[in-house]
Formats: C-alpha cells, sequence, structure tokens
C-alpha cells in the first residue's frame, strides 16, 4: 500500500534514530505573565514572547517524530481576566494567524481549531477557517490550537449533540457507549495526546483535554513557555520513550 511520503519519510527517520517518540504532544503554554513580571513589563509583552515559541516547537515536531501537536492558547475561564489583556490575546492570535499563514502552508502543517467559537470575534473567526481551510491538504504535522476551550464545555457541547441524535432517532441510546461520545468531541478526528506536557511549574490540568487525556503521560516543568526550546522539547520526548505506559496491564 503507497503510503503518504511525508509520513514514510518521518517514520523512517524516527526509526533510525532508535527512540520511541509520543505521536501526539499536548501543550499548557502557562507561564507568560510571570515571564513579563519578572522583566517589568506588562503581561501581553510576555504572550507575545509565548506566540514568537510556537513556531520553532512546530519545527522540531518532524525530527522528533511528532505527528500531532495540540496547544492550549485560551481557556474558557481566560475571559476572567482583564478586558485589556483579554483583547490584547484575541488582537495576537490574529496576529499569529496573518504572520504564520503562508509558512505553515509551507511547512506541510495542517492546522485545526478546537473550543467553543461562539464567544470569538467573527473576524477572527473567519481568519481561523481560511487556515484550516488552506492547510487541509497538509500532511506532515497536524498542529491543533485550542481557543476559547474547556474540557468540560467540550464533553458538555458533545453531550448536547449526542443528545440531540438521540431524539431525533439518529442514535439508540442503549448503543452510547465509550467509543460513542469522543466522535461528539472538537477532537474526534484527532488520536488521544501521549504526553501532555504543562511549563511554568504549575501540577494541574485546568480543564485541557479531559476526557483525551485519560492516558496520558504528564510532564509538569519549571520552564516559564517564553523560554521553552525544541531541546527541552526532545529532551522530554526522550524521556517519554523510557516509561512504561501499562494502560492497566501488565507489560514486563
Ligand atoms: C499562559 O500564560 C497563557 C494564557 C493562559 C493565555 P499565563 O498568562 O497564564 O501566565 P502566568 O501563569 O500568569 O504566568
Ligand atoms: C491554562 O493556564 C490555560 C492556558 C495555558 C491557555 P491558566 O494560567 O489559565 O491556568 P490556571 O488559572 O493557572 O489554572
Ligand atoms: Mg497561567
Amino acid at each position: 500500500m503507497p503510503k503518504d511520503p511525508a509520513q514514510t519519510a518521518l517514520a523512517e527517520h524516527v526509526e533510525g534514530g532508535g527512540f520511541h517518540g509520543p505521536a501526539h504532544v499536548a501543550i499548557i503554554m502557562d507561564g507568560n505573565g510571570r515571564w513579563a513580571t519578572q522583566r517589568g513589563r506588562p503581561r501581553l509583552f510576555g504572550h507575545h514572547a509565548g506566540a514568537r515559541r510556537v513556531r520553532e516547537v512546530v519545527e522540531a515536531c518532524p525530527r522528533l517524530g511528532i505527528r500531532y501537536l495540540t496547544i492550549f492558547a485560551f481557556s474558557t475561564e481566560n475571559w476572567k481576566r482583564t478586558q485589556v489583556e483579554v483583547a490584547g490575546l484575541m488582537s495576537l492570535f490574529r496576529r499569529y494567524i496573518t504572520r504564520e499563514m503562508r509558512e505553515l502552508v509551507e511547512q506541510n502543517v495542517r492546522v485545526r481549531f478546537i473550543g467553543d467559537r461562539v464567544r470569538l470575534d467573527p473576524k477572527l473567526i473567519a481568519m481561523m477557517d481560511e487556515l484550516e481551510a488552506l492547510t487541509e491538504a497538509n500532511t506532515l504535522v497536524h498542529l491543533t490550537v485550542a481557543i476559547n476551550y474547556g474540557g468540560r464545555d467540550e464533553v458538555a457541547r458533545a453531550t448536547k449533540r449526542l443528545a440531540r441524535d438521540v431524539a431525533a432517532g439518529r442514535l439508540d441510546p442503549e448503543s452510547v457507549d465509550e467509543e460513542t461520545l469522543p466522535r461528539y468531541l472538537d477532537t474526534h478526528v484527532l488520536p488521544d495526546p501521549d504526553l501532555v506536557i504543562r511549563t511554568s511549574g504549575e501540577a494541574r490540568i485546568s480543564n485541557f483535554l479531559l476526557w483525551q487525556s485519560a492516558y496520558s503521560e504528564y510532564e509538569f516543568i519549571d520552564t516559564l513557555w517564553p523560554d521553552f526550546t525544541p531541546a527541552e522539547l526532545e529532551r522530554l520526548c526522550r524521556s517519554y520513550g523510557r516509561r512504561d505506559r501499562r494502560f492497566g496491564g501488565v507489560t514486563r
């Protein structure tokens, strides 16, 4: 069966490198505010610095064998921040899309957005749609950006759609099992994350990928997101390769 050449090259590269890293890495990019405060600058300065780190992390994925990268950019709880910070983040997302669009297309990166779009500005939504459409045929890395995303909100929205299908007679409630719900989640086309990384020293999930990370490996590291480097990502991927994922069973 002829395979996607990008995937084949990637697999050969990783096998050649002799380590089995995570195929799907999810990152809670935390610590931008503290990074800025440490420098006596406004929080938004940290968000801008943080956004600039994303490109090199995406670029590092192919050589590390990472096919799926999912990044947490804005949570359903982040609306609690000041209007200045929220507006600044929203304009940063628009700037990021404009600035990175060409590069992402050229680098064969497929971009998707997860989260509830209803609260987002229509102009931003249009740009998100455009970037998804422009990169639709790309295959090397699947980059998923979580904006206005919350795990509980995602499960609630999924349940609503599932209930509608039951009410309309499209779904037999007796058939519902743990394979059914993920088909209604925003992440329905993605595999579960193998490795979830959180920067900035906080050891909590903060409502990220609650359903999907049931068996993910976790890394909580002290680095603030604007200081995160591909070298650190590589170190975490190698450490992941040495872990014994048992999924409740016995492997040795
Ligand atoms: C993460 O950095 C980015 C977003 C939540 C948007 P923070 O802004 O949470 O940075 P800290 O945690 O205050 O340092
Ligand atoms: C999680 O970070 C959300 C993102 C990284 C986008 P927060 O900074 O919002 O999480 P808490 O408030 O420390 O739990
Ligand atoms: Mg934070």
